[in-house]
């Protein structure tokens, strides 16, 4: 390995496929932290190291160590538990984490708080049913994502499954995971396609992640992702292949005009038996061509734009050995989940509950994680994570659906009244995230309050418009393709985006820098009177700032920053 690579390359490489030092700190009573070099590996095995930040400054006074703990995200393809799984998720919440679950825009499921000492028997309990939270982060494919899809259930059938069998494809061989946190026998480490046959012994430059998508759902936003699959349905319903898309991605850095998001590039349609080789083949292109000197330039959209749409499609196409034929029509409608009953088959139904930015709490009036145990515990049904941080039951029998649709109701479960609620997502950032800039989950309700209130006044309240806020301008909320996008730029300090198309196939634009709450609402009021008076017949919100002239439309990536009229917010009405 050259000089010139990144210091995580160099310590992938030395880490003996990803055990590194992780065993023996993990031994160490001294600290509730573990070394610097392990803190990236870890993250391979699906958790980060992070501390209480709400406790720094009182544990800085007291000159104590950070309030260390561990944020663990279980690996779930499609986003579908058992209700089994769903149990034992929930007692390790309450036993070893902080008596929260967090469904995540990735469909999966975050338990944050859990000290070092409880980590084995946490992973342990994990392990036992049946699942894992191997490569759930880092430089590796990530969960794969699925529609969740509660009206074409042979389709979804059909997703699952190519979401299922590309994340087995995927999934990291090393023993490193057995042996650290389920007490694995060591398996001496052999050649790099012995043990690791698709990543080879650094893994991939950055972090990778596929999504399944449904037409003409695009909860998934599949636009957002390195690589998707959007499947194009036959004239009786059925999957008749796949369109392939690749190069979308959220992240970017705040200053930094080379950093963007970007939308993927649709590559053109393959049949279902070819999809995994397609899949594989993206992979190893961006483990061969991505760069590894810059993190921040190491995604596949960087690849992509760099080497060429054509040229690194000839690539794919060449090593898969299928060809690709042109990409077949589709049509998107929407990002958002659909909420409420549907008819599944054989009698049973499905629910789709609504989980405010996805955190489950037992919280005074509202027991909604003991609520989800109890639904869960009933009706023997399948669970679902949304892509917006919801929750579907799934497949509950006829006798079942009046008792269930009244608990979710009384937890406060069931959808609420406002459009702009119903499409909120919330990254997690304070108190645990180490990267955060201001808050975001435990900020949007009281935004969306303010901003409801505005809504009701021009008559809106029931319209569909989504929102999404993050703590910083990594976009683990998909804020770039939110018809608003907030994105935080120091404490109670936020960007505001506006202009991205509701059904989640373009960006956003920067509108207004550096607004704190009263200036994001007054800087939202007058476009949503100017909406509420000047839209034309069905056009969304998200068109609708652009026709009007608040937003220049953001055509691909590279001009994300392109025509930007950023201004600061207009002064709070007198
Ligand atoms: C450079 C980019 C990024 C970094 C360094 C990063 C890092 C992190 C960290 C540290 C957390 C844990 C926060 C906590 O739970 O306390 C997190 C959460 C999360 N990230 Fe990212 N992230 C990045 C970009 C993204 C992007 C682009 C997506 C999705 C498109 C994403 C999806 C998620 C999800 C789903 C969560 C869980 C919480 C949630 O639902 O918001 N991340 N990320
Ligand atoms: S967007 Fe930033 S603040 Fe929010 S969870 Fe991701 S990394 Fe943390």
């Amino acid at each position: 390995m050259t000089d010139d690579v990144s210091r995580n390359e160099r310590i992938k490489e030395a880490s003996h496929y990803l055990r590194g030092t992780l065993a023996e700190g993990l031994g160490d009573e001294i600290t509730g932290a573990i070394v610097e070099g392990d803190q990236q590996l870890v993250k391979f095995h699906g958790m980060y190291l992070q501390d209480d930040r709400d406790l720094r400054p009182e544990r800085t006074r007291k000159k104590m160590e950070k309030a260390f703990a561990f944020m663990i995200r279980v690996r779930v393809p499609g986003g579908v538990l058992s209700a089994q799984q769903w149990l034992a998720l929930d007692e390790v919440a309450r036993t070893y984490a902080n008596g929260t679950m967090r469904l995540t825009t990735r469909q999966t499921v975050q338990l944050h708080g859990i000290i070092k000492s409880n980590l084995k028997a946490t992973m342990r309990a994990i392990d036992a049913a049946l699942l894992n939270s191997i490569a759930a982060c880092g430089d590796v494919n990530r969960n794969v994502m699925c529609n969740v899809n509660p009206e074409q259930s042979s389709a979804h059938a059909a997703a699952l499954d190519l979401a299922r069998a590309i994340s087995d494809h995927l999934t990291p061989r090393t023993p490193a995971y057995r042996e650290i946190w389920l007490d694995g026998e060591r398996i001496a480490g052999g050649e790099d396609e012995v043990v690791e046959p698709i990543y080879g012994k650094t893994y991939l430059p950055r972090k990778f992640k596929i999504v399944v998508a449904v037409p003409p759902s695009n909860d998934v936003d599949v636009f957002a992702h390195d690589l998707g699959f959007i499947a194009i349905l036959g004239d009786s319903g059925e999957v008749a292949g796949w369109n392939v898309t690749a190069g979308g991605g959220m992240g970017m850095s705040h200053g930094e005009p080379d950093t963007y998001p970007r939308t993927a590039d649709l590559l053109g349609f393959c049949a279902t038996e070819d999809a995994v080789a397609i899949a594989e083949a993206v992979v190893t292109v961006q483990r061969d061509w991505g760069d590894r000197k810059n993190r921040k330039h190491a995604r596949l959209k960087y690849t992509i734009e760099d080497r060429g749409l054509d040229y690194f499609c000839a690539e794919v196409v060449r090593r898969a050995g299928v060809l690709l034929e042109p990409a077949r029509p589709f049509t998107f409608t929407a990002t958002g989940d659909r909420y409420g009953w549907s008819e599944g088959s054989g009698g049973r139904a499905h629910l789709t509950l609504f989980v405010q930015n996805g955190r489950l709490a037992d919280r005074a009036g509202a027991a909604q994680l003991s609520t989800l145990r109890a639904i869960a515990q009933i009706a023997d049904a399948e669970l679902r994570i949304t892509p917006n941080q919801n929750l579907m039951v799934a497949n509950i029998p006829a006798d079942r659906q009046t008792e269930i649709h009244w608990i979710a109701k009384e937890a406060g479960l069931l959808a609420p009244w406002s459009g702009l609620r119903r499409n909120a997502v919330a990254c997690v950032a304070l108190p645990t995230c180490g990267l955060a800039l201001a808050e975001s989950e435990r900020y949007l309700p009281a935004l969306l309050d303010a901003l409801d209130e505005r809504l009701a006044a021009h008559g809106l309240s029931a319209d569909d418009i989504v929102i999404r806020m993050t703590g910083c301008p990594n976009g683990c909320a998909r804020p770039y393709l939110a018809e608003i996008g907030l994105v935080g730029k120091g404490p109670g300090r936020y960007n505001l985006y506006l202009g991205a198309a509701f059904d989640g196939a373009r960006l956003n634009k920067l509108f207004a820098e550096d607004l704190d709450h009263e200036a994001i609402v007054a800087a939202l009021d007058p476009i949503f009177a100017a909406y509420a008076a000047g839209r034309e017949k069905g056009e969304r919100f998200g068109d609708f700032t652009i026709r009007a002239g608040f937003v220049a439309a953001t055509g691909s990536g590279r001009d994300f920053h392109a025509n930007v009229r950023a201004r600061a917010a207009a002064p709070p009405p007198q």
